[in-house]
């Protein structure tokens, strides 16, 4: 495993529009800056894709699908190996990678350099699922003999947001590889320069050219070309419920192109009074990670009576001595927001808080005075019907809640209209089962929070998203099942 060597000016080699494993300027000759959020700071103008370039990276990834052609033909042993040879190509390059992350996104470099290793344990497990995909055999009804085949569903748009940019990279083509699709990738405006770069990986992986193409630039226009496209089979999104709502319709409108979601949450964490509270802390914190910018952040955190005051006190503490730092600050717990909107979005949220009457226990400000940095912020008192009880705020904003009861605190834990991620800290088994049973949640975890694997199937119920990502599960989302039905001579 490669050492971590962070480095704050790494060399931006890739900032142009991805098609056939080449580089283009777009057919406009737009350009749009990248910014570092935690500056300030213009790090490079890229190539700005629109439709004209959306409409040639699509032909170019239907050309690949065609039949026939090399990505077609090749053995699954052989697809395989080239997604093993990317995860390699990932590890080998992660510091590289992970600077380059970091610069666009704003968060420290460990967390970055950490999300590269585990994208590329998300390719390894694609790579081992790809000889493994079986379709069946069926004892139907008559002289016949019926079995399935699952294919590629065909070309792929995926659109991608910006907190955890090479994650939502391995999330989206790990799955869409393994079953042999070719791909259009939407990267964030924010942060296209780690899909460029692993565009490049993929290259040196030896895939065919078309296989990916990456079109950097805005969700309008290049982002809703690739919606609309009747020549595209399937978009994979992953971002705000507005948008997903909008690539619904345009599916509808437009060719039913399989869509897939991940929307974001308002996850609950809730807190028994026999929980080990130390460890619960160390938990509730990660609502803190990425800025608080992650669509399974534990933003409402219920907490049993008797333990209500001691477990505030508990997690004040622990939230207002985190660090909050620039990218390259070695101990920094996490950086700034995004962008100026985000950014203004979060602290608009903390003053309604405060305006609802819940009690804000400490931060509330800016951090700094430059860069995009938010106070680790902390909200008790927090009734269910407040506005930072029910909206995703995505930042460094925590909000505590009281409760008496397991039914009470199940009903209200699902008084929402996201069902993404929930967790529990008990250590009595009864209520951590029937808390898992009864959340209407993608997840749950025990006694633990943000673990997340390539192994374990991932997504929302309600308006957290449609379809599972990650796992076996995530496959049957970019297949189609064909069912060949065979008449037999007679009936022996
Ligand atoms: P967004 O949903 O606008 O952006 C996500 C991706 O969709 C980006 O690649 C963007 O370019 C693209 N996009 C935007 N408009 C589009 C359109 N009309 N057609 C096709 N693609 C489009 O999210 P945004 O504005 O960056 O963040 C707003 C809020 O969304 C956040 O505050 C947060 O609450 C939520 N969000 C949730 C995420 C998650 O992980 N589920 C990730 C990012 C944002
Ligand atoms: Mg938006």
């Amino acid at each position: 495993m490669a050492n971590m060597k962070p480095n704050p000016n790494p060399t931006i080699k890739y900032s142009k529009i991805f098609i056939n494993n080449e580089w283009h300027s777009s057919v406009s000759g737009k350009e749009f800056p990248v910014i570092n959020p935690s500056n300030e700071k213009v790090i490079i103008q890229v190539a700005e894709a629109d439709k004209a370039d959306v409409d040639i990276a699509v032909a170019a990834a239907r050309a690949a699908f065609k039949r026939g052609a090399a990505w077609r033909k090749m053995d699954a042993s052989a697809r395989g190996e080239m997604i093993r040879k990317l995860a390699d190509l990932l590890d080998e390059n992660a510091s590289e990678l992970a600077s380059i992350q970091s610069l666009e996104n704003g968060k420290p470099f460990a967390n970055s350099f950490e999300e590269v290793q585990r994208s590329a344990k998300v390719f390894r497990y694609y790579a081992g699922c790809v000889d493994k995909i079986h379709g069946s055999t069926i004892p139907a009804d008559g002289d016949v003999f019926v079995m399935t085949r699952k294919e590629p569903l065909g070309v792929v748009g995926a659109i991608i947001p910006w907190n955890y940019p090479v994650t939502m990279v391995g999330m989206k083509l790990g799955p869409a590889l393994a079953t042999g699709c070719t791909i259009v990738l939407k990267p964030a405006e924010q942060t296209p320069l780690t899909a460029l770069y692993i565009a490049n990986l993929t290259k040196e992986a030896g895939f065919p050219k078309g296989v990916l193409n990456v079109v950097p630039g805005y969700g309008d226009p290049a982002g809703s070309a690739l919606a609309e496209h009747l020549d595209v089979n399937k978009v994979a999104f992953t971002g705000s419920v507005g948008v997903g709502k909008k690539i619904m319709e345009i599916s509808a409108r437009s060719n039913l192109k399989r869509v897939t979601l991940e929307l974001g949450g308002k996850s609950p964490l809730v807190v028994f009074d026999d929980a080990d509270l130390e460890l619960a802390v160390t938990y509730t914190t990660l609502a803190f990670l990425n800025a608080g910018q992650i669509c399974l952040a534990p933003t409402r955190i219920f907490v049993q009576s008797s333990i209500y005051d001691k477990f505030v006190s508990m997690v004040v503490n622990r939230a207002s001595s985190l660090k909050v730092g620039g990218p390259f600050e070695p101990d920094a717990f996490y950086g700034s927001q995004i962008d100026d909107r985000i950014f203004k979005k979060v602290l608009d949220y903390i003053e309604i808080g405060k305006r609802e009457g819940a009690k804000l226990e400490t931060g509330g400000n800016r951090h700094g005075s430059v860069g995009f940095f938010v106070q680790p912020t902390v909200f008790s008192n927090v009734r269910d019907d407040m506005t930072i009880a029910k909206e995703e705020i995505f930042g460094p904003v925590q909000s505590l809640f009281k409760f008496d009861t397991l039914e009470e605190v199940i009903k209200r834990a699902n008084n929402t209209s996201y069902g993404l991620a929930s967790g529990v800290f008990t250590k009595s088994l009864d209520i951590a089962l029937e808390f898992s049973k009864a959340i209407e949640a993608g997840t749950v975890w025990v006694n633990q929070w943000f673990k997340l694997t390539g192994q374990t199937p991932f997504g929302g119920y309600k308006q957290s998203g449609i379809g599972r990502e990650l796992g076996i599960e995530a496959l049957d989302n970019y297949m189609e099942v064909k069912t060949i039905n065979i008449k037999l001579p007679s009936n022996h």
